[in-house]
């Protein structure tokens, strides 16, 4: 059931995105031909399927919301676009790829994220969404804004950056709430705030994605050091070669294994507050031991 339905709401997300982003012939298609190619270039979609589901379990049909569920995805694409550059992550591997830099140089690259990350809230502002209540798409849309900035996502990369020289073993949990959480609880909590939820629901939906983006970011750390490049679209040992602070590097592997239990643990008593959580709990159980 988990994975069907991860494939549906992939399939909504993926022809939407195509729709909201399509190549027009004008003097600078470079730059849409750039955003396209990462953008529709595979991914998991996880964070427009959490939006979807969040929206549906209270009570809303999914395809309402397409357009702030794709914001978030080339928020997304364009965060991964800039984690990627020589001046940050240095990586010429993504989604199975080469990086956008790879393929269209540095100035693209820095410019298809930009893009990217306008069109998402032109999305949001102009695309209508005509079963959500107005006052609805703006507590979202300013969620989504806050958990993608200073006190998000972006914040998150500067931590992650700064660490690299810093050392500083107390700012690496801060560091993936933000970098990588920041942008799971801005999906839970749009999908519940777009419907209009209560706020027993909405601080559910935190806790939980809390849990998962916490479980998510170590997952991920661990495939760095073991996972298989070919599955991952990506290459591995990549945070050991930048001297990354990680939480793996900081508490080892085993200690790692043993918080992902506590947090899907967290993350499951978290679901059961929704009435039909059985994907959610497939989701959290998934993510503790993805291979990809
Ligand atoms: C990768 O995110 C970046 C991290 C937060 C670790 P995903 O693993 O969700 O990337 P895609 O969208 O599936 O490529
Ligand atoms: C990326 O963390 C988080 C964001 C892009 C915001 P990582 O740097 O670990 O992600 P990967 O491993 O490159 O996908
Ligand atoms: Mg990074
Ligand atoms: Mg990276
Ligand atoms: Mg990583």
């Amino acid at each position: 059931m988990l994975h069907e339905r991860l494939e549906a709401y992939a399939c909504l997300t993926e022809e939407a995105l195509g729709r909201y982003l399509p190549e027009t012939d004008c003097a600078q298609k470079r730059i849409l031909k750039a955003g396209r190619y990462s953008l529709l270039g595979g991914g998991k979609r996880l964070r427009p399927a959490l939006m979807m589901e969040f929206y549906r379990l209270c009570g809303g049909s999914p395809e309402d919301i397409l357009p702030f569920a794709c914001a978030l995805e080339m928020i997304h694409t364009y965060s991964l676009i800039h984690d990627d550059l020589p001046c940050m992550d240095d990586d010429d591997l993504r989604r199975g790829r080469p990086t956008s830099h790879k393929m269209f140089g540095e100035a693209m690259a820095v410019l298809a994220g930009d893009m990217l990350l306008n069109r998402a809230f032109e999305l949001m502002l102009n695309e209508p969404c005509p079963n959500v209540e107005p006052g609805n798409a703006f507590a979202a849309a300013g969620l989504i804004a806050r958990m993608s900035g200073a006190f998000g996502m972006i914040g998150g990369q500067v931590l992650d950056m700064e660490l690299e020289e810093k050392r500083e073993s107390a700012l690496v949990e801060p560091m993936i709430e933000l970098k990588t959480g920041a942008l799971f609880v801005a999906a839970c909590g749009a999908g519940c705030q777009l419907a209009g939820a209560n706020e027993t629901l909405k601080n559910a939906s935190a806790a939980y994605a809390r849990a998962i983006g916490l479980v998510f970011q170590l997952r991920d750390d661990l495939l760095d050091l073991e996972g298989d490049a070919e599955k991952l679209g990506k290459a591995t040992g990549a945070d050991a070669r930048q001297h990354k602070l990680t939480y793996v590097s900081q508490n080892g592997a085993a200690h790692t294994r043993e918080r992902i239990a506590l947090e899907t643990k967290i993350a499951l008593q978290c679901a059961e507050q929704f009435e039909d959580h059985a994907f959610l709990c497939e989701l959290a159980k998934w993510l503790a031991q993805r291979d990809h």
